[in-house]
């Protein structure tokens, strides 16, 4: 029998494809309706129980923050409260080329819909991550493209490029192999979204 999905989980898809309606024409549009169509079809969830780290204490308050009537995430925001309790975070492993001191038990990842993930499959990645205010992501690329949401301030980097803040609500597009990394301000936590093709 075909695994169906959990009625929060398509809640989230649907405002994760709204938050992502501004993406650009041309390889980053394609990715995006690559995996969409993906997602037509569901696969069952992982067999593990969720997995809570000390940091994600700081997500509720981001999300609630969030979920307030008038804010253009509401719909997202709401639903990742849904999801919170399903959530398996852990820490980034290896590692950790470019980061803080705050980066070891100041971060947490958790894959929404993946390996491992509340809907667990091997031919997309969908995830969240959490910084603490402070915190210096690693320096990292994958073959894959990715797509981020970001959904509160902090900052970006990709290849060579200067350091960009594309603000609450903004995203963008890492070319396959591309270096990327990310950083928390120092007086708030940072809660992105991350969209992932792989095939
Ligand atoms: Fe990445």
């Amino acid at each position: 029998m075909p695994a169906e999905r959990p009625p929060e989980l398509a809640r989230f898809l649907d405002a994760l494809k709204s938050g992502l309606a501004q993406v650009k024409a041309g390889e980053p549009r394609s990715m995006l309706e690559r995996v969409f169509t993906k997602l037509e079809s569901c696969a069952p969830p992982r067999e593990s129980g969720p997995e809570k780290l000390p940091v994600c204490e700081q997500l509720a308050p981001v999300l609630l923050q969030l979920n307030q009537p008038g804010q253009a995430l509401t719909g997202l925001a709401h639903s990742l409260i849904e999801l919170a309790p399903e959530l398996r975070w852990s820490e980034r492993p290896g590692p950790a080329p470019g980061a803080n001191d705050l980066f070891h038990g100041g971060h947490a990842n958790a894959m929404i819909i993946g390996p491992g993930g509340i809907e667990n499959r091997r031919d997309l990645w969908i995830g969240i991550s959490l910084l603490a205010p402070g915190v210096r992501y690693p320096d990292h690329n994958h073959a894959p493209p990715e797509i981020y949401l970001v959904l509160t301030p902090g900052r970006f980097m990709q290849g060579t490029g200067n350091w960009f803040s594309p603000g609450t609500g903004g995203s963008f597009y890492n070319p396959p192999g591309i270096l990327h990394a990310m950083a928390a301000k120092d007086a708030q936590p940072l809660v992105a979204l991350w969209v992932l093709d792989v095939s």
